[in-house]
């Protein structure tokens, strides 16, 4: 049999699994921590000869190696074999435990020199995918099939000074069934391969902290742990007192996300120093809800997959701090590491920047959703093996990880027999930390409640009738594409109720690959097939680590305080768990209708403030702000809107105009035409269309969101084909005003849905009213994905300035980000296309100006949702990728009256009953002034 084909070895030639740590020759470099300056450290990272094959079978280790690779690295994205995206579904026929005839496999070389041959040495590979058989000089050391676990080879004794490395990766093996996580498929040694030396081979030390009598103490668990010293960030040492493997450290502080002290812990053995990053922190439950440091808290998280845009989930360092760096900035304090275990260094660097971490085990058989039976692996006493190494694999390796205060036993792999004994085995190697398995549904061996996608109302019962152990949901939010709406509404109900004590958006980042061109691209762009489109682009942070809209959402949703204000009364809701609510300060800016400041006031948040502003104001706007003077929540009362800037007043005088075709009315350099026959209006400045259209649509591109609900149905009764016909036109004169009344139907072709209106537009001293009052025949299309006018602009104009919620793209139900204030902006920031282009960039709005240097067009009303970009709804619709968006000669601009709500039910949450655009009768309307500035003209 194959070995990697057979469930009965998991490796062969491997050391046990242990804890990661280096040992050095100096206190400095231990102090240091830097992997490559540890003893007989050699760095195996570089270019590598390389060869693909199609079929293991091909893979002689004799072939002439004509190619190079990088790693670490995946080889798909450098130039050999192809990505492949699914979601659930295996890429080829589900034979289990057998592999696709087809399996790419590649042949690694390198070579390396050693000075001390002699040394006690071990080869260490922190990640391959998937199997992968080891050969030095010649001689194989034995094969690794599981990608996200770190494997380390002896090889004292059998080294020369000079090496040949040769190692064959085959994509899929028996093993690829446990890892059918949602994203690429995508192999090759990808985490970072070296040698490194160990005084003793086989030593393994825990280090575990525990709070007693106030006091903290480290107990070190090792065979041999000659002396032992604490150091602080400065690196000055610690008072201990040590009493066996016990160490009592009374001037240490605690580790807590927020404030995330970390020690350096130097075991010194057979004259190496062995250094642990270390949190001295206690993670328990007591009364059915988790502690920290006996502290009461809440997780505030994120689900967080590897993703480089160009190398896939070869991930370095500086990527994982970009990472941390704007999830810290996001107000996130805790991380599930979906769905495998990362490379060592984000954990310490989860220490560092102040994350908890649900550490998750490698383990996902989500394709046998296609069988008859789900839990059939969970259940296979052929599987025991796997489940009980992956599990032990990923614990033993990460198990001195102070930022870890939970281990997830995997994803979406049924519940059974084999999950029973790796909970039990988990607990038996680790008896500090809980335990997460989100189907585990009757909380039979876990520690904590959790489920997926759960909807508001059912989280809300889960709240009510809270379950005997602390409860999280592991995903909701799915912010693919535009949104997520509606989790303003979820982190209502996570803050009402203490049992509900984590909530994990679903996820950080796209996974998308970035094209030469700048286009992200997505499943079936590789020619893949089947495949799942751009179900992977479902993060708060584009490929690019741009943080979309979503992100400043949920930023503002889970500010460490909530401000709430009512008729200027002030009081706060904290999120704050281990440090004071007195590191944040209030800034209060209290605004009049003409956007005069009329007070202002810094004051630090306490918790019980309680404030009043007793003025007359238009907004009260109060920005919670840390230390750092960085402003993390943004909160505001909007009493009124701001009063509209006048524009330069025109004269009005109005030359009228009549055909059978249109109304035509002259106005200094203007004209406007309004058709008597499909609506259609046309303001011309100098015979230069300015203005055109005005007529009523509910035309929407798709958003991802929509997807499972709307869409289809938005699709099937022509939505986006919207006729038009006037029934009649009225034209009314008084010595003041001009008005022309039109009765207009507008509706799909095929289906007999229409919607009646009368349409007024109104000229009168120097501006026009638009007026709609529209009245939908029926409901046989119960919901429209918006109504208001659509306007075409002269491409001149593009610089925007608005009264109204910014600066980014808001909805109702996605609005928490945005405050009311006067933006500037332009068109192109005003609708920013997302990776797979779909609707968005509207703002809700009462003011909004578009000009270029000599004409300006501004329209004004109350709660308008105006959207404006440089592309009709028709090209935005069928772009797949940025580039493909077509511009044509006009900026497209829509003055909406209702706009449906975006939820999250790409994957989650419906539109909220309150956000849902049903279609009924009602009336708005708005004002339109174009101040013409002659001069510039
Ligand atoms: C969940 C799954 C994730 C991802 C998500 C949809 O069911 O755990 O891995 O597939 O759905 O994006
Ligand atoms: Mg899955």
């Amino acid at each position: 049999m194959k070995k990697y084909e057979d469930l009965s070895v998991f490796y062969e030639g491997v050391l046990d699994y242990k804890a990661y740590y280096f040992e050095y020759t100096n206190l400095e470099d231990a102090l240091g921590m830097k992997k490559n300056k540890s003893a007989h450290f050699i760095d195996l990272n570089g270019e590598w000869d390389f060869k693909l094959f199609d079929f293991p079978e091909q893979a002689n280790l004799e072939t002439n190696f004509d190619s190079k690779i990088t790693v670490p690295g995946m080889w798909q994205t450098q130039g050999y074999g192809s990505l492949h995206y699914t979601d659930e579904g295996f890429p080829f026929n589900l034979n289990f435990p057998l592999t696709p005839a087809k399996n790419p496999t590649g042949l690694y070389r390198t070579s390396f020199k050693v000075e001390d041959v002699n040394a006690k040495q071990v080869l260490c590979f922190e990640g391959i995918d998937n199997y992968a058989e080891v050969y030095l000089n010649g001689e194989y050391l034995g094969f690794t099939k599981s990608s996200r676990q770190l494997y380390e080879f002896d090889i004292s004794g059998k080294v020369q000074v000079d090496n040949q490395l040769i190692v064959k990766v085959v994509q899929f093996s028996d093993q690829t069934y446990f890892e059918d996580q949602d994203m690429w498929w995508a192999s090759g040694i990808f985490r970072d391969v070296y040698v490194k030396s160990y005084s003793d081979i086989n030593a393994d030390y825990t280090l575990k902290t525990t709070k007693r009598q106030n006091v903290w103490t480290l107990e070190i668990v090792a065979d041999l742990c000659e002396t032992v010293t604490i150091y602080d960030k400065s690196n000055s040492e610690q008072v201990v007192t040590r009493l066996g493997n016990t160490l009592t450290c009374p001037t240490v502080e605690a580790w807590n996300p927020e404030a995330p002290e970390y020690y350096k812990v130097i075991i010194q053995n057979n004259e190496m120093f062995i250094p642990f990053l270390v949190g001295f922190r206690q993670i328990t439950i007591e009364n059915n809800l988790m502690h920290l440091n006996g502290k009461y808290f809440k997780m505030h998280g994120v689900n967080r997959h590897d993703l480089n845009g160009r190398n896939c989930r070869a991930v370095s360092v500086a990527d994982i701090e970009t990472d941390l760096k704007l999830m810290k900035e996001c107000n996130i304090n805790a991380i599930r590491t979906a769905h495998y275990p990362n490379q060592p260094e984000f954990y310490n660097l989860c220490l560092k920047y102040g994350f908890m971490v649900m550490s998750e085990t490698d383990l996902e058989v989500h394709g046998f959703a296609y069988t008859s039976d789900f839990n059939f692996v969970a259940n296979d006493p052929n599987s025991t093996l796997s489940f009980l190494n992956r599990t032990a694999g990923h614990i033993e390796v990460c198990k001195n990880f102070s930022a870890i205060v939970m281990w997830s036993m995997g994803n979406e792999s049924g519940y059974g027999d084999n999950f029973k004994q790796a909970i039990k085995l988990t607990k038996e190697l680790d008896d500090t930390r809980l335990v997460h398995y989100e189907e585990d549904s009757l909380l039979e061996n876990v520690d904590v409640a959790s489920s997926m996608y759960t909807r508001v109302a059912m989280m809300d019962l889960f709240g009510k009738y809270p379950a005997p152990k602390p409860r999280v949901i592991c995903e909701y939010g799915h912010a693919m594409g535009l949104g997520p709406g509606g989790i303003k509404e979820y982190q209502q109900v996570f803050d009402k109720y203490a049992s509900i004590q984590g909530h994990f958006i679903w996820e950080w980042k796209d996974h998308g690959i970035i094209a030469e061109n700048g286009d992200i691209k997505y499943g079936g762009d590789f020619g893949d097939y089947p495949n799942n489109s751009n179900f992977c682009l479902d993060g708060l942070v584009d490929t690019n680590n741009v943080p979309t809209s979503g992100y400043y959402e949920y930023q503002n949703v889970i500010s460490p305080i909530k401000v709430m204000i009512d008729n200027g009364r002030i009081t706060l809701h904290s999120r704050i768990y281990f440090t004071s609510m007195e590191n944040y300060k209030l800034a209060i800016e209290v605004l009049d209708a003409n956007r005069k400041v009329l007070f202002e006031k810094t004051v630090t948040a306490t918790k019980d403030f309680d404030y009043q502003v007793d003025l007359d104001y238009a907004v009260l706007n109060v920005n919670v702000v840390n230390e750092a003077g960085v402003v993390v929540g943004k909160f505001q009362e909007k009493l009124q809107n701001f009063n509209v800037k006048p524009l330069a007043v025109v004269s009005s005088d109005y030359v009228l105009e009549q055909t059978s075709l249109e109304v035509i009315i002259n106005k200094d350099n203007l004209q406007m035409k309004i058709s008597k026959i499909d609506g259609q209006l046309i303001i011309n400045n100098e015979s230069q269309i300015l203005i055109g259209d005005g007529r009523l649509n509910v035309s929407r591109p798709h958003i991802d969101n929509h997807k499972m609900e709307t869409v289809e149905i938005f699709n099937h009764y022509h939505l986006n084909h919207f006729q038009t016909k006037v029934l009649d036109t009225e034209v009314l004169e008084t010595s003041s005003t001009l008005m022309i009344k039109q009765n207009i139907v507008t509706g799909p072709p095929v289906y007999d849905f229409k919607i009646d209106y009368v349409r007024t537009i109104v000229f009168k001293d120097g501006a026009i009213y638009f007026d709609y009052d529209y009245r939908p025949n029926s409901n046989v299309v119960s919901v429209l994905p918006r109504i208001g006018v659509d306007f075409n602009l002269s491409k001149r104009l593009g610089e925007i300035e608005y009264d109204g919620f910014g600066p980014f793209e808001n909805y109702d139900d996605f609005c928490d980000h945005a405050t009311y204030g006067t933006y500037q902006t332009d068109v192109n920031s005003y609708f920013k296309p997302h990776s797979c282009p779909q609707d968005g960039g509207n703002h809700l709005v009462s003011n909004f100006n578009i000009s270029d240097d000599c004409i300006a067009i501004n329209i004004s009303g109350s709660d308008l949702n105006i959207k404006c970009s440089k592309y009709t709804n028709a090209s935005i619709d069928a772009a797949k990728h940025v580039s493909e968006l077509q511009e044509d000669e006009y900026l497209h601009l829509e003055v909406n009256d209702k706009v449906h709500g975006l939820g999250s039910n790409s994957w989650g949450s419906e539109v909220l009953e309150s956000y849902v655009n049903y279609t009924k009768p009602s009336t708005f309307g708005f004002k339109l002034d174009i101040e013409v500035n002659h001069e510039n003209n």
